[in-house]
Parts: structure tokens; C-alpha cells; sequence
């Protein structure tokens, strides 16, 4: 199973302060140094954390496996089609939510969603729809020519080590099967952390986990000793 990072809130936290730290770019290049398979990064509509230069420069400067989360409009598509990263994600957008809150609704927009990823697959991207783990969702995705699906696992994660983790649970494993069957690959992502993950590895060949929140929670933590520490240093030196 496959590794992408998701580092949007990197950019989160740069954009607090309006400047340039931290960096998207170093945050990137230490993800793939450590191995990562790839950067996952969003740009919104409203570019509240990546901002186009940060997406232009994950592909062009880092080189990076680059997969774009972006919302079905126009603007993106077109952004895409002129960055051509690896792969697109395409995932559902509100203005007002704090993170992607639901899956893409493919099925009550098949055709539409089929005539808006058609040019990014005949440009070579791989192209994935963010959707719940919903037998109608899956059956629709098949029907676009999508050939990747990522499943969403933000249900799971919130019901973990609750009554309804195994329903949950089973959603995904049945939906990954049927997606499989319909020759679609399958990913899968949102909320996922260092004990939720666990479980995916029950889901037979998951191709890819996008995970960024827990990610970047547990750096803040592994990584806050050593920075105040070094902060001491300068600051008792007399
Ligand atoms: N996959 C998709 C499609 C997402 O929208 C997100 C959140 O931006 C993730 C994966 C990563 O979720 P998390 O930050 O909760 O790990």
C-alpha cells in the first residue's frame, strides 16, 4: 500500500502569519525523503491553505508524485490540464466547511461528472473520485471511465473503537471489493490516524491512503522537544 501526504495544513499554518514559513516545499521534500510515495495537495476554490504557486511548485520545481484534490469547476480543470500532475482527485467543495466533509455525489451527477473528467483522462492524469463507501456511488464512478476511486474513510474513523466501527468498517471492505470487481483501483482516505490505520491492511489490495491531519498533528509533538531545546540553547547562552 502506497503512502501519499497530505500537506495542506502545512500551508495552513504558513498562511497564518501571511509569509513564508513554513514551507510547503521543505515540508514536501521531507515527506519523500522519509519515504512517502507522494504529496497530496487541495486547492480551493477559495485558496484558503495551497495557493497555485505551491501546487505549480510541488510538480515543477520538487517533481514530486503530485496528486491535485480539486472541486469539478471550470477554473480547475483548467489548472489542471496545464500543471498535469500525476493524478486528480476530484472532491466535493463548500465555501464554508472546515475540511472536506462528504464524498463526491457521482451517482445523482454521473454524466456530468463523466464529460468533466474526460479531457484530464485524456491528458494522462489519473484521475480519482472522492466518494463514500456507497454501492451507488461506486456502481456511477465505474460508469464515468474513472479508474481510481478513493474511498472515503472519515465514517470510520470517528465511529473507531465505538458500537458501529465494524458497520462502518465493513461499508469500506464492501465497497472496495465491488469497486475492484468493476475494475477500478481503489484509495482510500480522510481522518485516518496512527491507530485507525491499522485496519486498512483487512481491506484486500487498497492501492494508496492519503492522510495529512495526523500527519502533520503527530510532527508538531515528535518534533516540539528538539525545537525548544535548541531555542534554550540560544536563548541562556551568555
Ligand atoms: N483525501 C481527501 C480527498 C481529502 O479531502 C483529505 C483532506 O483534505 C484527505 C484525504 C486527508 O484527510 P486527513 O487530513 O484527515 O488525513
Amino acid at each position: 500500500m502506497l503512502l501519499g501526504v497530505n500537506i495542506d495544513h502545512i500551508a495552513t499554518l504558513r498562511n497564518a502569519r501571511g509569509e513564508g514559513s513554513p514551507s510547503v516545499i521543505e515540508a514536501a521534500k521531507i515527506c519523500i525523503s522519509a519515504g512517502a510515495n507522494g504529496i497530496t495537495a487541495h486547492l480551493r476554490e477559495d485558496r484558503r491553505h495551497i495557493k497555485d504557486n505551491d501546487i505549480y511548485s510541488l510538480k515543477n520545481d520538487l517533481k514530486c508524485r503530485l496528486n491535485m484534490e480539486m472541486a469539478a469547476t471550470e477554473e480547475m480543470q483548467k489548472i489542471a490540464l496545464d500543471l498535469l500532475p500525476n493524478s486528480c482527485c476530484i472532491v466535493p467543495e463548500r465555501r464554508q466547511e472546515v475540511t472536506t466533509e462528504g464524498g463526491l455525489d457521482v451517482f445523482g451527477q454521473t454524466e456530468k461528472i463523466k464529460k468533466f473528467i474526460h479531457p484530464l483522462i485524456e491528458a494522462d492524469i489519473n484521475v480519482s473520485l472522492f466518494i463514500d463507501p456507497d454501492e451507488n456511488q461506486i456502481r456511477s464512478a465505474a460508469q464515468t471511465g474513472a479508474k481510481f476511486i478513493e474511498l472515503h474513510t472519515g465514517a470510520y474513523s470517528r465511529a473507531f473503537n465505538k458500537t458501529n466501527e465494524q458497520e462502518e468498517f465493513l461499508k469500506l471492505y464492501n465497497s472496495a471489493i465491488l469497486a475492484q470487481s468493476l475494475g477500478i483501483t481503489v484509495n482510500a482516505g480522510h481522518g485516518l490516524n496512527y491507530e485507525n490505520v491499522q485496519r486498512m491492511h483487512e481491506i484486500p489490495n487498497l492501492h494508496e491512503l492519503n492522510i495529512g491531519h495526523s500527519i502533520i498533528c503527530r510532527a508538531i509533538f515528535t518534533g516540539l522537544d528538539d525545537a525548544v531545546k535548541n531555542m534554550l540553547k540560544l536563548v541562556t547562552k551568555s
